[in-house]
């Protein structure tokens, strides 16, 4: 059987991480080996990736420049979530206007007003 390649998930232990650790270890037969990088490998969450067979390692809190300096060799994909709160997180978080939304979408509805003039459309049986 050929090696699987490794799906290293920074923040295995959270929702959007867990999701993705526990599909990899779902499907064991997918090519893919799990790695679960947590601060703390003794925690519940971690005990229970552990359980299901994924590597779980410790994370020593690495700063952004520094991960860049590794350069991962062997790595095929590489997909950093934290990078983009990092050099945006004023665009994301800081500057979210509601004025200025309505002044580049004056089509804007709230999902109230959007439910209203669409939930006749909508099956809910
Ligand atoms: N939940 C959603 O619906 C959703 C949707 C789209 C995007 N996102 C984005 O996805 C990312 C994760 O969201 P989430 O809901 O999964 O969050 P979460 O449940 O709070 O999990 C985040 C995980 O990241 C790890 N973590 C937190 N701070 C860290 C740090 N400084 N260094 C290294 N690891 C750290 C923690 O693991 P340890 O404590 O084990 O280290 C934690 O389990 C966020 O950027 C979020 O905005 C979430």
């Amino acid at each position: 059987m050929a090696a699987r390649k490794v799906i290293a998930v920074v923040g295995a232990t959270g929702a959007q991480g867990g999701g993705l650790a526990r599909a990899i270890l779902a499907d064991p037969n997918g090519g893919f080996a799990c790695r679960a990088i947590t601060r703390d490998p003794v925690k519940d969450p971690a005990r229970a990736l552990a359980g299901k067979g994924a590597d779980v390692v410790k994370d020593h809190a690495v700063e952004a420049d520094v991960y860049r300096g590794f350069g991962f060799p062997g790595v095929d994909e590489l997909g950093n979530m934290f990078q983009v709160y990092r050099d945006f997180e004023k665009e994301v978080l800081g500057a979210r206007s509601i004025d200025l939304t309505r002044a580049l979408n004056p089509s804007l509805q709230t999902f109230d007003e959007w439910h209203a003039r669409n939930k006749s459309k909508i099956p809910l049986e």
